[in-house]
């Protein structure tokens, strides 16, 4: 039986006059789970919550048995790798200088710095020369692999990635949805990620958490959210990724 990493027990919050929760989750060590649901359903909002930027208004957050306070918050970040919506690279920082902000910040030395960096260049397949690069001299995919390197930088216990792959054209993602499945295989992290396209979630997910205004309408494998057609949302969800593809078939037919 796998032990929990991170764990939400009985989690609410509101912002403004929309309401999360109650929340309960549990997230196993060493597992891929995706939360997908629809734009503003609260995806986000639960990541945010998970790594302490946001703090509940009831419940708990727990990481490794341990209670997410204002007194721990700050030593448990330090063991979470977290890509937010967009990458948040700093614009004013070149990309090695983005990579390696906390790692400054918490003294490590110049060549403790480079060795790292060089292992996650290799990690992430790429060029050393655009570490020297700011953020808008890259691509988008080179600028998802520079955020995941920042998150990977201090070897983190757990991976949250809030769309690490949105807004990139289908033959990018597509490459790079191999590539961040390997990575994640090669270093065995528990990983949770979100995205709204079903197709990719059932490519990376152990377990596949579906969300739908500010509650988890089902959590179980790519199979059981098929299975479940009883549900109207699950069935209205799933049409809805479908029809894209049908409705293009369609009128170029
Ligand atoms: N600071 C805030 N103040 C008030 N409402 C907020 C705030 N941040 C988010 N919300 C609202 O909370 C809800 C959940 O937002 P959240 O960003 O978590 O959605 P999401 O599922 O990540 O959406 P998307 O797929 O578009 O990224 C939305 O209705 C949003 O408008
Ligand atoms: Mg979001």
């Amino acid at each position: 039986m796998k032990n929990s990493m991170l764990e939400l027990k009985n989690v609410t919050r509101s912002l403004g006059k929309w309401n999360l929760g109650p929340i309960d989750i549990s997230f196993l060590q060493r597992q891929i789970t995706v939360l997908i649901g629809p734009s503003g359903c609260g995806k986000s909002t639960l990541l945010r919550l998970m790594t302490g930027l946001l703090w509940p208004d009831s419940g708990m957050v727990t990481f490794v048995s341990k209670p997410i306070t204002l007194e721990t918050v700050q030593s448990i970040r330090l063991k979470m790798g977290y890509v937010i919506q967009d990458g948040g690279l700093f614009p004013h920082l070149r990309a090695g200088e983005n990579v390696s902000i906390m790692a400054r910040h918490l003294g490590w030395d110049k060549m403790r710095i480079n060795q790292r960096l060089n292992e996650l260049l290799d990690l992430v397949k790429l060029n050393p020369d655009f570490m020297g690069r700011y953020p808008a001299e890259l691509s988008g995919g080179q600028r998802q692999r520079v955020s995941l390197m920042r998150a990977l930088m201090l070897d983190p216990e757990i991976l949250l990635l809030d769309e690490p792959l949105g807004a990139l054209d289908p033959m990018i993602r597509s490459d790079l949805q191999h590539e961040l499945l390997r990575i994640f295989h090669d270093l065995k992290k528990t990983v949770i990620m979100v995205t709204h396209d079903l197709s990719e979630a059932a490519y990376f997910a152990d377990t596949i958490v579906l969300i739908a205004d500010g509650k988890i309408v089902l959590s179980g494998t790519y199979g059981d959210l098929l299975e479940n057609h009883q549900d109207s949302f699950v069935s209205r969800f799933i049409n809805a990724q479908r029809q894209p593809t049908e409705t293009l078939t369609r009128s170029t037919a």
